[in-house]
């Protein structure tokens, strides 16, 4: 069986589906802190947190697991820099216990949900695997000390892991069956659909004086779907293939936030009202992946473009929102 920590929340629950319709046994791990147990519709549940011990040996004595898909953590930048501590505590030194008890349970294959922010402001684009690792804010700090953490269990040998560097996930299962639900939401596609939607009067956008063709920010956004398929075909290159790796996770496309709010107007036929606002502290100018390296290893590559990604995301919201 596969143990997917976090997989209540976000992406952690459409690579939970993605891994069980592909044939996968999986149990979920998530302690409801941010997921959502309705979410869970896949696999078994267990209701507890990662970072314990104790009850961590309890589950891995029970199931047979053989890998692990470790989605659970905190994931909001600005969070990070208000709450440091909290993330190294929940994001790194809860890993290094499920690390341990990996090894005490001889379990050696383990997928990372890692991100753009270990690599903080790009000194070139498309970024590459190989670009300095210099994060600006404890959220990506805190993923870099994981991945730092994985290569020490590797080097101790019987363990294998590939580490995943998202860049801007979005979108939503095309089925409608789960979907994006922060709270409160910090991203800028659902807070788009909000404002569509009239549940918040207008879009903020997060500074106009960039160096970028429009002064906006420019990212890659990818489809939640596009990610879950990347996790199974890592899991497959783990058990094939005995070695680690790290890979990029992006369409290698970059949008402007002024982009992704007209592609939304034209999807949603609805105005929008935007309000300009001040950049928001830590953000790059332009985050764009290049993926050329898990194409070529895995490959991978995106099936979505911008226009499934607003499309299924918007379905989604007006669904969450009629009920
Ligand atoms: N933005 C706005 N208005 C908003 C919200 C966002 O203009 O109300 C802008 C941001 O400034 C940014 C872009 O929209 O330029 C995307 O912002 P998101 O908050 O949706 O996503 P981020 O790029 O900040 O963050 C994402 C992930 C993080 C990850 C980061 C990698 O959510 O987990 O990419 O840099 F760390």
């Amino acid at each position: 069986m596969i143990l997917v920590t976090g997989g209540a929340g976000y992406i952690g629950s459409h690579t939970n589906k993605a891994l069980n319709k592909a044939g996968y046994e999986t149990i979920v791990l998530d302690n409801l802190s941010k997921g959502h147990e309705d979410f869970v519709k896949w696999g078994e549940f267990v209701n507890s947190d990662f970072g314990n011990y104790d009850e961590l040996k309890k589950l891995f004595s029970s199931y047979d697991i053989e890998g692990v898909l470790h989605f659970a953590a905190f994931s909001s930048v600005a969070e990070s820099v208000d709450h440091p501590a909290m993330y190294l505590k929940n994001n790194y030194k809860n890993t290094l216990t499920l690390l341990k008890v990996m090894r005490e349970f001889n379990v050696s294959n383990f997928i990372l949900s890692s991100t753009a922010a270990v690599y903080g402001n790009p000194e070139f684009t498309p970024i590459t695997e190989n670009h300095p690792l210099k994060p600006i804010n404890p959220y990506g700090q805190s993923k870099l000390l994981v991945e730092k953490a994985l290569e020490r269990e590797k080097n101790k040998g019987d363990f294998n892991y590939v580490s995943l560097r998202y860049f801007n996930a979005a979108g939503a299962d095309f089925d409608l069956e789960i979907g994006e639900s922060h709270n409160p939401e910090t991203h800028l596609i659902p807070l788009i659909l909000d404002a569509a939607i009239g549940k918040r009067e207008n879009i903020s956008i997060f500074g106009i004086d960039y160096d970028t063709e429009d002064g906006t920010c420019i990212r890659d956004y990818i489809h939640v779907n596009d990610l879950a398929d990347a996790h199974i075909k890592s899991y497959e290159y783990l058990i094939n293939n005995n070695e680690s790796n790290i890979f990029n996770l992006g369409n290698g496309q970059g949008f402007s936030v002024k982009n992704v709010i007209d592609q939304c107007r034209d999807i949603t036929k609805m105005e929008i009202p935007v309000k300009n606002a001040p950049r928001r502290e830590g953000d790059p100018a332009v985050l764009i992946a290049d993926f050329n390296k898990i194409n070529k290893t895995l490959g991978w590559e995106p099936k979505y473009d911008l226009n499934d990604i607003i499309e299924s995301a918007w379905n989604w919201h007006k669904k969450i929102n009629s009920d």
